[in-house]
């Protein structure tokens, strides 16, 4: 199961990658309108910075500036996977973007359906936004579930790319459904890091070690 982060900010991509945990980044405009105003030098960056793939949003509307945009941000750099939001206009573009070799992200996914339609023309992830649905009284998770089903069922090469991930169980319920990624905001990952048990834990040893006074652990060799 790869993680990616769900960020535009560099100082944030800086600290996670060494941990050996991050396997990709996404962007989307609403990311990155909080980055300043040299996105394309942002975007580059974050490629350079990531040793996996990094999602970038198209902000054109009429499917053929669709298309001409996502083949330029394709170009970016090895790594970039193009992310087309679900609409039936873009649906042609995305098949011929498919059929040419450009890795595309299909976003804001709401439905089975929807997921059904562009697990078909062969996209490389599929991301349903668990959070908004939860937003609007609807759960999120469920619509996870039967993504991972569906993708399986039918031997898809789509990845359910978990997206909208607001809170640890959003992710927690997202691993055990079987996403293939999910997407998490850097804040979330840092609420990850402190257990109460595990710092717990790591005073008590200290304490007990230090009850030997000042010894080596491993002596005079
Ligand atoms: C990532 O691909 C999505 O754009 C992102 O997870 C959306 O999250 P939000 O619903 O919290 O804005």
């Amino acid at each position: 199961m790869k993680i990616f982060l769900d960020t535009a900010n560099r100082e944030m991509i800086e600290r996670w990658i060494p941990t050996g945990i991050i396997d990709g980044v996404t962007t989307n405009p609403s990311l990155l309108s909080k980055e300043g105003k040299d996105t394309r030098q942002v975007l580059l960056d974050i490629c350079e910075m990531v040793p996996g793939d990094v999602s970038i949003e198209v902000v054109k509307k009429d499917p053929v500036d669709v298309y001409k945009q996502s083949k330029e941000i394709a170009a970016l750099a090895d790594n970039v996977v193009v992310k087309i939001p679900f609409a039936f206009e873009y649906l042609p573009v995305i098949a011929k973007l498919t059929q040419e070799g450009v890795r595309i992200n299909v976003t804001l996914i709401f439905s089975l359906l929807q997921a059904l339609m562009v697990a078909k023309l062969g996209v490389t992830y599929i991301s349903p936004f668990i959070g908004r649905l939860d937003d609007i009284d609807v759960n999120g998770l469920d619509l996870i579930h039967k993504l991972v089903h569906m993708v399986e069922q039918y031997s898809f090469a789509s990845q359910i790319l978990a997206a909208s991930i607001r809170h640890v169980m959003h992710l927690h319920e997202s691993v055990l459904a079987g996403v293939d990624v999910a997407t998490v905001p850097p804040k979330l990952l840092d609420q990850l890091m402190s257990h109460p048990l595990t710092l717990d834990g790591i005073r008590k040893f200290d304490d007990d070690w230090k009850k030997l006074g000042k010894q080596e652990l491993l002596g005079a060799k």
